[in-house]
């Protein structure tokens, strides 16, 4: 039988394939030819079933072009541009895979969506003797309990997950028009070992229906099972969904990825043990202990899921901004809280003896993952809800080891405060980060700590992944700092809290005071001597309250929004103005920006103000050596300013802004020359010629500039679109969401012409 349906739908997209042949027409196969056909990714779609009524039925509901009963009747007229998909379960992709080394030349691109892809690889090698360059092993993470053809959906792939797991002998040009067919049908293509993809898919996915599965099987054969079954609505209900999926392909799931499963499937039964003997002996601790992690692990999870945030080994759509010329500078706004002391609200809440209630907390990607940490090391953590955050303090001594590493993202400051506490502890720990982590340099908290006995381990150049080893002696020592650095200061002084006597830590300039300021707030008794700062290891923390002011470094952008636009007028809610902080302020105004402090008040030992900021005409400067450090965060939105001053700005001694999320130095530099502004980096600092602030746009170009995967970059670039002449795409923001996530929002709010698109 061969039988073709009328001509498909209106083509959108120039077509990735000749023709795309589905094998097995089950939920996924017909579902992909579907999207496929109405997108217009192939000329043809040709959908292959041993079933006549599946093929009739697939071809009634448009969705294949022509159908096939095999792969021998289409084969002869196959060949490169021509893409053959595998979409049978699991179990019977070997018999397939047969027919294709029988039937296809080696050009046909060749992909599959079994859910398990090391059996598949496998198969594949026997079958060809070796992995054949034209095979790309994919697995869609979309689905539903329903199957075959009439389920079928043109946008079940929309916005889900795609992961291929080629191999490094896969031809590029066949990994590169299956990722396309993924993309054109609105999926989100990842690549990823085949190993790493069968653990964590029988962690997050096997594992869950095979409990659903039990469950199910377990109360059907109870006696009276009607009468149960009438009353398990609710909990039973969400948790079985998944229990009417189809059981051949779960069938073959479970023997395919036999290994993977077995080792999570072990670790359950472990821990249902031990649920089993808490409740057999009444142990409400352990409950309450395990209900409240999980439910909060389950939240925090929930919103990383919802924001595409952090932890997730899977890469992410790529966040672009498209900023409009002009826009005004307007409002009343409260920017989100400080970074600085959300994290250290979780580490001192995580440390202190009792309940620490945080409000304002920072629900960025860097604070949760200093949050996610703390609960990896057994502290009940409730929140963050609406920027409240309660910890359970398990006091210094009763963090518990983790049972993995301690994945900090794109954190700095996680990192460094962290490994000087855990250098304290009585277990070992690993600390890991993203790409840009992992390049940061570590010499400098690992150097002073092992000064004090500690034992830490940095990966070659002295960087991450940090290994801690526990249960060493510390000592106290006066560490003379040779960089102004907060981050390395709070290290040692934290790593203080675990020695007998007294540590203390000398700055080169002031930097940055919120761990001693806490500290103090938690009862902890820490002495400030000019530039030298002391505490005394032994003591205990008691918890307290904690109101996070919004965060200075975050409102510096829009402080420099309304200092370069003519007429603006901005005012800043409650942002923190601890005197380490205020060089944007300082910088600014000796710049000649109208800024005023109101409503200056002090909330838990930190100094609070609204801020309001005027346009005046902007003036470069050399900015002072001294307000470095105290600005240390605000530079690349402060070299917009300087753009649009009249005169020159020169920055030296910041060659640390080398070391941050980017190189900041060299990421500003390119992108104000590709704006058109004359900007020359020096090793220490920056030059730039500014263009004067006389006219309201058109300061500065227009062009596409790279955020160099640093959200200060991409937000001070978002801010020069209002001096800009053109549109100004600013590529890879995905990062703002660690310090900063409704920066969109807020930056809409006050003028700004700024919108999202996904690359
Ligand atoms: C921070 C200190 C600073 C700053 C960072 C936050 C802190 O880093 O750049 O964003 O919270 O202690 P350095 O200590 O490396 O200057």
């Amino acid at each position: 039988m061969s039988k073709q349906s009328q001509p498909s739908t209106t083509r959108l997209n120039p077509p990735v394939f000749n023709r795309i042949v589905v094998i097995g027409l089950g939920l996924i196969g017909s579902s992909l030819a579907l999207a496929a056909r109405e997108k217009g990714l192939a000329k043809q779609v040709v959908g292959i079933s041993r079933r006549d009524s599946t093929l009739e039925l697939a071809l009634s509901l448009g969705i294949i072009d022509r159908a096939e009963p095999s792969l021998e009747a289409i084969a002869p007229e196959l060949g490169a541009g021509d893409l053959v998909v595998i979409g049978v379960p699991t179990l019977t992709v070997p018999a397939v895979l047969k027919d294709c080394h029988r039937l296809l030349s080696s050009d046909v691109t060749l992909t599959d969506v079994a859910s398990v892809k090391g059996s598949v690889i496998s198969a594949a090698i026997d079958i060809y003797g070796s992995m054949p360059s034209q095979l790309v092993p994919g697995h869609p993470i979309a689905g539903s309990e329903k199957s075959g053809v009439t389920a079928a959906t043109a946008d079940l792939f929309a916005d889900h997950r795609v992961i291929l797991t080629p191999e490094v002998t896969t031809g590029t040009s066949h990994i590169k028009g299956v990722s396309d067919l993924w993309s054109g049908v609105g999926a989100i293509v990842t690549n990823m070992d085949s190993q790493e993809h069968d653990e964590i898919l029988a962690a997050t996915s096997h594992l869950p229906h095979f409990l659903a599965y039990s469950l199910v099987d377990t109360l059907a054969a109870m006696g009276d099972n009607r009468e149960i079954f009438r009353y398990a609505a609710g909990g039973f209900r969400d948790f079985t969904r998944i229990a009417a999926s189809d059981p051949v392909m779960w069938r073959d799931i479970a023997l395919a990825n036999k290994d993977a499963i077995l080792v999570i499937l072990d670790q359950v039964m472990d821990n249902f043990k031990e649920m089993r003997k808490a409740i057999e002996g009444g142990d409400q601790d352990y409950l309450m202990d395990v209900f409240t992690r999980a439910r909060d692990a389950r939240n925090h999870f929930g919103k990383l899921l919802d924001s595409k945030a952090l932890n997730s080994p899977m890469t992410e759509k790529t966040i672009n901004y498209v900023v409009a010329p002009g826009g005004n500078a307007q409002g009343d706004i409260r920017v989100p809280g400080d970074k600085s002391m959300s994290h250290r609200s979780i580490m001192l809440g995580s440390l202190a003896d009792g309940l620490t209630e945080v409000t304002g907390f920072l629900e960025g990607e860097d604070s949760l993952a200093t949050l996610q940490a703390f609960r990896d090391m057994g502290v009940i953590i409730e929140g963050p809800e609406q920027g409240r955050v309660a910890i359970h303090g398990v006091g210094l001594h009763g963090l518990k080891a983790p049972t993995k590493p301690l994945y900090l993202g794109n954190s700095g400051t996680s990192i460094r405060l962290l490994s000087g506490l855990l250098a304290g502890q009585s277990f070992d720990t690993e600390l890991t980060g993203d790409s840009s982590l992992s390049g940061r340099p570590m010499g400098r908290v690992a150097n002073p700590l092992a000064e004090m006995g500690a034992v830490i381990e940095t990966a070659p150049g002295g960087t991450p992944p940090l290994k801690i080893k526990g249960g060493q002696t510390l000592k106290p020592i006066n560490y003379v700092m040779p960089i102004a650095s907060a981050q390395v200061k709070s290290c040692v002084l934290l790593a203080g809290l675990y020695t007998e006597g007294q540590t203390s830590v000398v700055e080169p300039a002031p930097t940055r005071d919120h761990t001693e300021r806490m500290l103090r707030g938690f009862g902890y008794p820490v002495t400030t001597d000019g530039d030298k700062a002391s505490l005394s290891g032994g003591g205990s923390l008691t918890a307290t309250r904690i109101d996070v002011p919004a965060d200075i470094s975050s409102a510096a952008f829009f402080m420099v929004a309304a200092a370069i636009v003519p007429g603006s007028d901005i005012t800043l809610r409650h942002v923190g103005v601890n005197p380490t902080r205020i060089g944007v302020i300082n910088i600014l105004r000796q710049m000649g920006t109208n800024i005023e402090l109101s409503n200056e008040i002090e909330v838990g030992g930190e100094p609070v103000a609204d801020i309001r900021v005027r346009y005046a005409p902007l003036q470069g400067i050399n900015i002072p050596e001294d307000q470095v450090p105290l600005a240390i965060d605000e530079f690349p939105v402060l070299f917009v300013a300087a753009a649009c001053a009249e005169g020159i700005t020169v920055l030296t001694g910041a060659e640390e802004l080398r070391v941050k999320e980017s190189d900041r130095i060299q990421s500003m530099a390119d992108g104000l020359v590709t704006l058109g502004v004359d900007a020359q980096s020096t090793p220490d600092g920056i030059r730039i010629v500014g263009g004067g602030s006389s006219h309201a746009s058109g300061t500065l170009g227009s062009g596409t500039v790279h955020s160099h995967d640093d959200h200060r970059i991409a937000m001070a670039f978002a801010i020069a679109g209002l001096r800009a002449s053109g549109e100004i795409l600013v590529e890879d923001c995905n990062n703002v969401a660690t310090s900063f996530p409704d920066f969109v929002g807020l930056a809409q709010k006050v003028g700004l012409s700024i919108s999202l698109k996904s690359a």
